[in-house]
Protein backbone atom coordinates (compact mmCIF):
# COMPACT_ATOMS: atom_id res chain seq x y z
CA UNK A 1 0.00 0.00 0.00
CA UNK A 2 2.69 2.57 -0.89
CA UNK A 3 -0.40 4.38 -1.87
CA UNK A 4 -2.93 3.86 0.31
CA UNK A 5 -6.36 4.34 -0.04
CA UNK A 6 -8.02 6.35 2.92
CA UNK A 7 -11.58 5.69 4.87
CA UNK A 8 -12.53 8.48 7.10
CA UNK A 9 -14.98 7.73 9.53
CA UNK A 10 -16.69 11.15 10.11
CA UNK A 11 -17.50 13.81 7.96
CA UNK A 12 -18.26 16.63 10.12
CA UNK A 13 -16.40 20.23 11.26
CA UNK A 14 -13.11 18.86 11.88
CA UNK A 15 -13.04 16.54 7.98
CA UNK A 16 -14.35 19.58 6.65
CA UNK A 17 -11.85 22.20 7.91
CA UNK A 18 -8.27 20.21 8.25
CA UNK A 19 -8.92 16.41 7.18
CA UNK A 20 -10.13 16.38 3.93
CA UNK A 21 -8.61 19.03 2.21
CA UNK A 22 -4.98 17.60 3.56
CA UNK A 23 -5.65 14.31 2.43
CA UNK A 24 -7.28 15.96 -1.09
CA UNK A 25 -3.50 17.63 -1.26
CA UNK A 26 -1.82 14.47 -0.49
CA UNK A 27 -3.55 12.60 -3.53
CA UNK A 28 -2.71 15.04 -5.70
CA UNK A 29 0.96 14.74 -5.24
CA UNK A 30 0.33 11.18 -5.90
CA UNK A 31 1.19 10.05 -1.79
CA UNK A 32 -2.22 8.40 -1.76
CA UNK A 33 -4.81 6.83 -3.37
CA UNK A 34 -8.90 6.65 -3.12
CA UNK A 35 -10.24 8.67 -0.70
CA UNK A 36 -13.89 7.25 0.99
CA UNK A 37 -16.01 9.04 3.99
CA UNK A 38 -18.31 7.02 5.93
CA UNK A 39 -20.70 9.66 8.57
CA UNK A 40 -23.41 8.40 10.03
CA UNK A 41 -26.19 10.13 7.48
CA UNK A 42 -25.17 11.19 4.12
CA UNK A 43 -26.38 15.14 4.98
CA UNK A 44 -22.83 16.15 5.98
CA UNK A 45 -21.23 14.25 3.37
CA UNK A 46 -23.17 15.91 0.82
CA UNK A 47 -21.87 19.19 2.01
CA UNK A 48 -18.73 18.05 1.39
CA UNK A 49 -19.11 16.54 -2.02
CA UNK A 50 -20.65 20.29 -2.96
CA UNK A 51 -17.95 22.65 -1.46
CA UNK A 52 -17.35 25.46 -3.55
CA UNK A 53 -13.99 26.04 -1.66
CA UNK A 54 -12.89 21.54 -2.21
CA UNK A 55 -14.16 22.32 -5.82
CA UNK A 56 -11.41 25.06 -6.40
CA UNK A 57 -8.53 24.05 -4.30
CA UNK A 58 -8.95 20.39 -5.65
CA UNK A 59 -10.50 20.60 -9.18
CA UNK A 60 -10.93 17.17 -10.10
CA UNK A 61 -10.82 15.46 -6.86
CA UNK A 62 -13.73 13.73 -4.68
CA UNK A 63 -14.35 10.93 -2.58
CA UNK A 64 -16.54 7.56 -2.39
CA UNK A 65 -19.54 8.72 0.03
CA UNK A 66 -20.42 6.11 2.58
CA UNK A 67 -23.73 6.20 2.72
CA UNK A 68 -24.49 7.27 -0.99
CA UNK A 69 -25.33 10.60 -1.93
CA UNK A 70 -28.68 9.70 -3.03
CA UNK A 71 -31.94 9.00 -1.18
CA UNK A 72 -33.17 9.73 2.25
CA UNK A 73 -29.90 12.24 3.62
CA UNK A 74 -30.51 11.84 7.20
CA UNK A 75 -31.36 7.78 7.63
CA UNK A 76 -28.92 6.99 10.30
CA UNK A 77 -26.34 3.98 9.07
CA UNK A 78 -25.04 3.66 13.04
CA UNK A 79 -22.76 0.45 11.53
CA UNK A 80 -21.89 0.92 7.99
CA UNK A 81 -18.40 2.05 9.19
CA UNK A 82 -17.66 -1.20 9.95
CA UNK A 83 -18.28 -3.00 6.85
CA UNK A 84 -16.51 0.37 4.88
CA UNK A 85 -13.35 -0.55 6.72
CA UNK A 86 -14.39 -4.59 6.25
CA UNK A 87 -14.13 -3.69 2.84
CA UNK A 88 -10.85 -2.25 2.67
CA UNK A 89 -7.69 -4.25 2.16
CA UNK A 90 -4.99 -4.74 5.21
CA UNK A 91 -2.88 -2.43 6.31
CA UNK A 92 -4.54 0.82 4.75
CA UNK A 93 -5.22 3.99 6.57
CA UNK A 94 -8.43 4.25 8.61
CA UNK A 95 -8.76 8.17 10.23
CA UNK A 96 -10.99 8.33 13.25
CA UNK A 97 -13.38 11.06 13.25
CA UNK A 98 -16.51 10.72 15.14
CA UNK A 99 -17.51 12.17 18.59
CA UNK A 100 -15.38 11.34 21.15
CA UNK A 101 -17.15 8.58 22.92
CA UNK A 102 -17.35 6.81 19.56
CA UNK A 103 -13.69 6.62 19.24
CA UNK A 104 -12.90 3.34 20.66
CA UNK A 105 -14.96 1.21 18.85
CA UNK A 106 -13.99 2.70 15.25
CA UNK A 107 -10.32 2.26 16.37
CA UNK A 108 -10.70 -0.81 17.64
CA UNK A 109 -12.33 -2.24 14.55
CA UNK A 110 -9.87 -0.60 12.32
CA UNK A 111 -7.22 -2.58 14.04
CA UNK A 112 -9.10 -5.87 14.00
CA UNK A 113 -9.31 -5.44 9.86
CA UNK A 114 -5.25 -4.40 9.81
CA UNK A 115 -5.44 -0.99 9.29
CA UNK A 116 -3.44 1.46 10.13
CA UNK A 117 -4.72 4.53 12.26
CA UNK A 118 -4.93 8.15 12.66
CA UNK A 119 -7.15 9.26 15.15
CA UNK A 120 -8.39 12.80 16.05
CA UNK A 121 -8.01 13.82 19.70
CA UNK A 122 -8.27 12.64 22.65
CA UNK A 123 -7.64 9.13 21.25
CA UNK A 124 -10.11 7.28 24.04
CA UNK A 125 -11.59 8.64 27.19
CA UNK A 126 -10.20 6.12 29.87
CA UNK A 127 -6.48 5.29 29.80
CA UNK A 128 -7.74 1.55 30.53
CA UNK A 129 -8.98 1.86 26.79
CA UNK A 130 -6.00 3.70 25.05
CA UNK A 131 -3.84 0.85 26.47
CA UNK A 132 -6.28 -1.83 25.10
CA UNK A 133 -5.49 0.05 21.67
CA UNK A 134 -1.91 0.13 21.80
CA UNK A 135 -1.31 -3.64 23.16
CA UNK A 136 -3.59 -4.75 19.73
CA UNK A 137 -1.74 -2.25 17.56
CA UNK A 138 1.42 -3.89 18.32
CA UNK A 139 0.25 -7.30 18.31
CA UNK A 140 -0.40 -6.21 14.41
CA UNK A 141 2.38 -4.29 13.97
CA UNK A 142 -0.20 -1.35 13.12
CA UNK A 143 0.83 2.68 13.56
CA UNK A 144 -1.67 4.54 15.73
CA UNK A 145 -1.25 8.35 15.47
CA UNK A 146 -3.34 10.55 17.61
CA UNK A 147 -3.84 13.64 16.24
CA UNK A 148 -2.52 16.88 18.38
CA UNK A 149 -1.69 19.51 16.11
CA UNK A 150 -0.62 21.97 17.74
CA UNK A 151 2.55 20.25 18.43
CA UNK A 152 3.11 20.86 14.63
CA UNK A 153 3.56 24.23 15.05
CA UNK A 154 6.75 25.56 14.65
CA UNK A 155 6.27 27.56 17.85
CA UNK A 156 5.77 24.18 20.16
CA UNK A 157 8.69 22.68 17.90
CA UNK A 158 10.80 25.62 19.05
CA UNK A 159 10.09 25.73 22.44
CA UNK A 160 10.74 21.67 22.84
CA UNK A 161 14.06 22.41 21.04
CA UNK A 162 15.17 24.73 23.59
CA UNK A 163 13.58 23.76 26.42
CA UNK A 164 15.53 20.29 25.81
CA UNK A 165 18.58 21.59 25.46
CA UNK A 166 18.39 23.57 28.79
CA UNK A 167 17.61 26.86 27.60
CA UNK A 168 14.82 27.59 30.02
CA UNK A 169 15.72 25.51 32.92
CA UNK A 170 12.87 23.86 34.57
CA UNK A 171 8.93 24.73 34.17
CA UNK A 172 7.83 26.12 37.77
CA UNK A 173 4.42 27.75 37.12
CA UNK A 174 1.92 28.68 33.91
CA UNK A 175 -1.04 29.59 32.64
CA UNK A 176 -2.53 28.67 29.42
CA UNK A 177 -6.64 29.30 28.26
CA UNK A 178 -8.80 28.48 25.11
CA UNK A 179 -11.93 30.07 24.85
CA UNK A 180 -13.98 28.77 22.39
CA UNK A 181 -16.71 31.53 20.73
CA UNK A 182 -20.12 32.59 22.30
CA UNK A 183 -21.75 31.13 19.24
CA UNK A 184 -20.68 27.28 19.72
CA UNK A 185 -23.42 28.00 22.57
CA UNK A 186 -26.32 27.65 19.86
CA UNK A 187 -24.37 24.64 17.94
CA UNK A 188 -25.18 21.34 18.49
CA UNK A 189 -22.75 21.27 21.43
CA UNK A 190 -25.76 22.27 23.19
CA UNK A 191 -27.04 18.12 22.64
CA UNK A 192 -23.70 16.70 23.38
CA UNK A 193 -21.50 19.12 25.93
CA UNK A 194 -23.33 18.67 29.17
CA UNK A 195 -22.42 18.23 32.45
CA UNK A 196 -23.01 14.50 31.82
CA UNK A 197 -20.68 14.00 29.31
CA UNK A 198 -18.32 16.35 28.98
CA UNK A 199 -17.19 20.06 30.05
CA UNK A 200 -14.96 22.82 28.84
CA UNK A 201 -11.87 21.44 29.77
CA UNK A 202 -11.83 17.96 28.53
CA UNK A 203 -13.41 19.69 25.26
CA UNK A 204 -10.17 21.93 25.10
CA UNK A 205 -8.23 21.81 27.94
CA UNK A 206 -6.21 18.70 26.68
CA UNK A 207 -4.26 20.56 24.33
CA UNK A 208 -2.42 22.79 26.57
CA UNK A 209 -1.77 19.93 28.83
CA UNK A 210 -0.67 17.77 26.00
CA UNK A 211 1.26 20.88 24.85
CA UNK A 212 3.61 21.35 28.15
CA UNK A 213 4.43 17.57 28.12
CA UNK A 214 5.78 17.84 24.64
CA UNK A 215 7.97 20.78 25.43
CA UNK A 216 9.13 19.82 28.91
CA UNK A 217 9.16 16.10 28.91
CA UNK A 218 7.06 16.56 32.23
CA UNK A 219 4.04 14.01 32.87
CA UNK A 220 1.21 15.38 34.87
CA UNK A 221 0.24 13.79 38.10
CA UNK A 222 -2.63 15.59 39.70
CA UNK A 223 -5.54 17.23 38.28
CA UNK A 224 -8.06 19.46 39.83
CA UNK A 225 -10.96 21.51 37.75
CA UNK A 226 -13.86 23.99 39.16
CA UNK A 227 -16.28 23.69 36.82
CA UNK A 228 -19.23 26.92 36.48
CA UNK A 229 -22.63 25.61 35.44
CA UNK A 230 -24.74 27.58 32.50
CA UNK A 231 -27.47 27.16 30.56
CA UNK A 232 -27.57 26.49 26.42
CA UNK A 233 -30.36 28.08 24.34
CA UNK A 234 -32.05 24.94 24.42
CA UNK A 235 -32.44 24.99 28.58
CA UNK A 236 -29.83 22.09 29.06
CA UNK A 237 -26.87 22.13 31.38
CA UNK A 238 -23.32 22.36 30.82
CA UNK A 239 -20.05 23.29 32.26
CA UNK A 240 -19.56 25.98 30.47
CA UNK A 241 -16.52 28.06 31.84
CA UNK A 242 -13.46 25.45 33.72
CA UNK A 243 -10.51 26.43 35.54
CA UNK A 244 -8.16 23.80 35.81
CA UNK A 245 -5.44 23.30 38.35
CA UNK A 246 -2.43 20.82 36.63
CA UNK A 247 -0.06 19.15 38.97
CA UNK A 248 3.41 18.40 36.99
CA UNK A 249 6.15 15.34 38.46
CA UNK A 250 8.51 18.03 39.60
CA UNK A 251 5.92 20.09 41.54
CA UNK A 252 5.26 22.80 38.51
CA UNK A 253 1.74 23.91 38.55
CA UNK A 254 -0.36 24.86 35.05
CA UNK A 255 -3.25 26.76 35.61
CA UNK A 256 -5.97 26.57 32.24
CA UNK A 257 -8.27 28.51 31.55
CA UNK A 258 -11.45 27.61 28.80
CA UNK A 259 -14.85 27.98 28.24
CA UNK A 260 -17.81 28.22 25.07
CA UNK A 261 -17.48 32.00 26.19
CA UNK A 262 -15.29 34.36 24.03
CA UNK A 263 -17.72 37.42 22.74
CA UNK A 264 -18.41 36.84 19.07
CA UNK A 265 -17.20 40.51 18.33
CA UNK A 266 -14.21 39.97 19.42
CA UNK A 267 -11.70 39.07 16.69
CA UNK A 268 -10.54 36.04 15.82
CA UNK A 269 -12.06 31.93 15.73
CA UNK A 270 -11.61 31.95 19.67
CA UNK A 271 -8.64 33.16 22.23
CA UNK A 272 -5.55 31.07 23.24
CA UNK A 273 -2.31 30.90 24.59
CA UNK A 274 0.37 29.63 26.91
CA UNK A 275 2.54 31.40 29.56
CA UNK A 276 5.31 29.26 31.27
CA UNK A 277 8.03 30.92 34.07
CA UNK A 278 10.59 28.24 34.24
CA UNK A 279 14.00 28.60 36.81
CA UNK A 280 17.48 27.57 35.98
CA UNK A 281 20.57 28.04 38.46
CA UNK A 282 19.49 31.85 39.77
CA UNK A 283 17.96 33.04 36.52
CA UNK A 284 14.25 32.72 35.83
CA UNK A 285 13.08 31.64 32.05
CA UNK A 286 9.68 32.56 29.95
CA UNK A 287 8.20 31.08 27.42
CA UNK A 288 5.18 33.04 26.02
CA UNK A 289 2.82 31.69 23.36
CA UNK A 290 0.19 34.42 21.78
CA UNK A 291 -1.32 31.45 19.83
CA UNK A 292 -4.46 33.44 18.78
CA UNK A 293 -3.01 37.44 17.92
CA UNK A 294 -0.22 36.10 15.36
CA UNK A 295 0.67 39.79 14.02
CA UNK A 296 -2.12 40.28 11.20
CA UNK A 297 -5.14 42.83 11.86
CA UNK A 298 -7.78 42.81 9.06
CA UNK A 299 -10.17 44.91 8.71
CA UNK A 300 -12.89 44.16 6.18
CA UNK A 301 -15.14 46.17 3.69
CA UNK A 302 -18.16 44.51 4.84
CA UNK A 303 -19.08 41.35 7.21
CA UNK A 304 -17.98 38.21 6.49
CA UNK A 305 -20.49 35.16 6.10
CA UNK A 306 -19.06 32.78 8.88
CA UNK A 307 -20.26 32.03 11.99
CA UNK A 308 -18.01 34.05 14.46
CA UNK A 309 -16.55 35.70 11.84
CA UNK A 310 -16.12 39.77 12.69
CA UNK A 311 -15.27 42.80 10.23
CA UNK A 312 -12.33 43.58 12.54
CA UNK A 313 -10.26 39.77 12.25
CA UNK A 314 -6.70 38.84 13.73
CA UNK A 315 -6.42 35.64 11.13
CA UNK A 316 -3.99 32.68 12.19
CA UNK A 317 -1.71 32.28 9.25
CA UNK A 318 -0.59 29.56 11.01
CA UNK A 319 -3.32 26.98 11.65
CA UNK A 320 -4.69 25.86 8.12
CA UNK A 321 -4.71 28.10 4.94
CA UNK A 322 -5.14 28.00 1.15
CA UNK A 323 -2.79 29.89 -0.64
CA UNK A 324 -2.66 30.18 -4.24
CA UNK A 325 0.74 28.82 -5.89
CA UNK A 326 0.05 28.66 -9.34
CA UNK A 327 -2.45 25.85 -9.38
CA UNK A 328 -3.36 23.37 -10.03
CA UNK A 329 -5.97 25.00 -7.44
CA UNK A 330 -5.11 26.03 -3.95
CA UNK A 331 -2.57 24.37 -1.67
CA UNK A 332 -3.26 23.59 2.37
CA UNK A 333 -0.51 25.36 4.34
CA UNK A 334 -0.16 25.52 8.06
CA UNK A 335 0.29 22.97 10.95
CA UNK A 336 -3.25 21.73 10.20
CA UNK A 337 -1.78 20.15 7.37
CA UNK A 338 1.74 19.17 8.10
CA UNK A 339 0.13 17.11 11.13
CA UNK A 340 -2.28 14.74 8.81
CA UNK A 341 0.97 14.66 6.18
CA UNK A 342 2.84 13.76 9.45
CA UNK A 343 0.98 10.74 10.06
CA UNK A 344 0.35 9.47 6.90
CA UNK A 345 3.63 9.42 5.84
CA UNK A 346 4.87 7.51 8.75
CA UNK A 347 2.21 4.89 7.67
CA UNK A 348 2.84 5.31 4.12
CA UNK A 349 6.68 4.68 5.17
CA UNK A 350 6.01 1.75 7.36
CA UNK A 351 4.57 0.02 4.57
CA UNK A 352 7.01 0.82 2.10
CA UNK A 353 9.89 -0.29 3.96
CA UNK A 354 8.73 -3.70 4.56
CA UNK A 355 7.20 -4.05 0.98
CA UNK A 356 8.53 -7.60 -0.27
CA UNK A 357 9.10 -9.27 3.07
CA UNK A 358 8.22 -11.96 4.74
CA UNK A 359 5.37 -11.43 7.09
CA UNK A 360 7.49 -12.44 10.06
CA UNK A 361 10.19 -9.92 9.02
CA UNK A 362 7.84 -7.23 8.17
CA UNK A 363 5.77 -7.67 11.48
CA UNK A 364 8.88 -7.35 13.48
CA UNK A 365 9.90 -4.10 11.29
CA UNK A 366 6.63 -2.53 11.97
CA UNK A 367 6.75 -2.76 15.56
CA UNK A 368 10.51 -1.55 15.79
CA UNK A 369 9.45 1.48 13.67
CA UNK A 370 6.41 1.98 16.01
CA UNK A 371 9.01 1.96 18.90
CA UNK A 372 10.54 4.30 17.62
CA UNK A 373 7.73 6.77 17.01
CA UNK A 374 6.37 6.06 20.70
CA UNK A 375 10.19 6.82 21.45
CA UNK A 376 11.07 10.09 19.59
CA UNK A 377 7.94 11.19 20.89
CA UNK A 378 6.88 14.15 18.04
CA UNK A 379 3.86 11.82 16.82
CA UNK A 380 1.44 11.08 20.19
CA UNK A 381 0.63 7.41 20.14
CA UNK A 382 -1.31 5.68 22.56
CA UNK A 383 1.71 4.85 24.67
CA UNK A 384 3.62 8.06 24.95
CA UNK A 385 0.05 10.53 24.79
CA UNK A 386 -1.21 7.99 27.62
CA UNK A 387 -1.37 10.93 30.23
CA UNK A 388 -3.99 13.04 28.44
CA UNK A 389 -6.46 9.87 28.95
CA UNK A 390 -5.88 10.02 32.80
CA UNK A 391 -6.04 13.77 32.27
CA UNK A 392 -9.63 13.60 31.44
CA UNK A 393 -10.64 10.65 33.67
CA UNK A 394 -9.17 12.84 36.87
CA UNK A 395 -11.06 15.91 35.41
CA UNK A 396 -13.99 14.61 34.71
CA UNK A 397 -14.01 13.20 38.85
CA UNK A 398 -12.93 16.66 39.96
CA UNK A 399 -15.42 18.82 38.20
CA UNK A 400 -17.86 16.11 39.49
CA UNK A 401 -16.76 16.33 42.89
CA UNK A 402 -16.85 20.10 43.18
CA UNK A 403 -12.99 20.64 42.43
CA UNK A 404 -11.78 17.90 44.77
CA UNK A 405 -8.55 16.86 43.78
CA UNK A 406 -7.81 13.83 41.63
CA UNK A 407 -4.07 12.25 41.14
CA UNK A 408 -3.56 10.24 38.09
CA UNK A 409 -2.49 6.35 38.34
CA UNK A 410 0.27 5.57 35.76
CA UNK A 411 1.07 1.19 35.08
CA UNK A 412 -0.63 -1.65 33.97
CA UNK A 413 -3.68 -0.88 36.11
CA UNK A 414 -3.94 2.77 35.18
CA UNK A 415 -7.10 5.43 36.19
CA UNK A 416 -7.71 8.23 38.42
CA UNK A 417 -8.63 8.48 41.89
CA UNK A 418 -9.47 11.36 44.75
CA UNK A 419 -7.09 12.14 46.82
N1 LIG B 1 -8.50 20.68 17.72
C1 LIG B 1 -8.78 19.41 17.45
O1 LIG B 1 -7.92 18.56 17.49
C2 LIG B 1 -10.19 19.08 17.14
C3 LIG B 1 -11.05 20.07 16.70
C4 LIG B 1 -12.37 19.72 16.44
C5 LIG B 1 -12.78 18.41 16.63
N2 LIG B 1 -11.93 17.49 17.07
C6 LIG B 1 -12.37 16.10 17.33
O2 LIG B 1 -12.89 15.56 16.13
C7 LIG B 1 -13.96 14.66 16.42
C8 LIG B 1 -15.15 15.04 15.57
O3 LIG B 1 -15.47 16.38 15.86
P1 LIG B 1 -16.27 17.32 14.85
O4 LIG B 1 -16.20 18.67 15.41
O5 LIG B 1 -15.86 17.05 13.45
O6 LIG B 1 -17.74 16.74 15.12
P2 LIG B 1 -19.05 16.87 14.20
O7 LIG B 1 -20.20 16.67 15.14
O8 LIG B 1 -19.00 18.07 13.34
O9 LIG B 1 -18.93 15.57 13.25
C9 LIG B 1 -19.02 14.27 13.73
C10 LIG B 1 -19.18 13.35 12.54
O10 LIG B 1 -19.23 12.01 13.01
C11 LIG B 1 -20.20 11.33 12.25
N3 LIG B 1 -20.68 10.16 12.99
C12 LIG B 1 -21.38 10.12 14.15
N4 LIG B 1 -21.69 8.82 14.44
C13 LIG B 1 -21.19 8.07 13.44
C14 LIG B 1 -21.21 6.68 13.15
N5 LIG B 1 -21.80 5.80 13.96
N6 LIG B 1 -20.61 6.25 12.02
C15 LIG B 1 -20.00 7.13 11.17
N7 LIG B 1 -19.96 8.45 11.39
C16 LIG B 1 -20.54 8.92 12.51
C17 LIG B 1 -21.29 12.35 12.01
O11 LIG B 1 -22.09 11.98 10.87
C18 LIG B 1 -20.46 13.60 11.74
O12 LIG B 1 -20.16 13.67 10.36
C19 LIG B 1 -14.18 14.74 17.93
O13 LIG B 1 -13.51 13.68 18.54
C20 LIG B 1 -13.53 16.05 18.32
O14 LIG B 1 -13.08 16.07 19.66
C21 LIG B 1 -10.61 17.77 17.29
Amino acid sequence: MTTPQVVVVGGGMITNDQILPSLYHMQRQGRIGEISICALNARPLKDLADSELFARAFPGQSFRSFPALGGDLDRPHAALYREVIAGLPPRNVVVVAVPDQLHFDVVMTALQANQHVLAVKPLVLTARDSLIIEQEAHRRGLLVGVEYHKRFDDRSLMARGRYRAGWFGEFRLGTACLLEKWYYRHSNFQNWCTVENSDAFTYVGCHYVDLVHFITGLLPVAVSVYGIRDRYPNGNEGFLWTDARVIWDNGACLNVQNALGFPDAAPGTNTQGLTMYCSGGDRGALIAHSDQYRGLSYCYTRQPDAPGATVYAEPSPDYFQYVDLGGPGLAPVGYGYRSIEFIMAAAIRMESETEGLEEAEALARRREAMLQIDAAGVMATPNNSRFNELVLEAGRLSILNGGREAVLEYGEQPGARLS
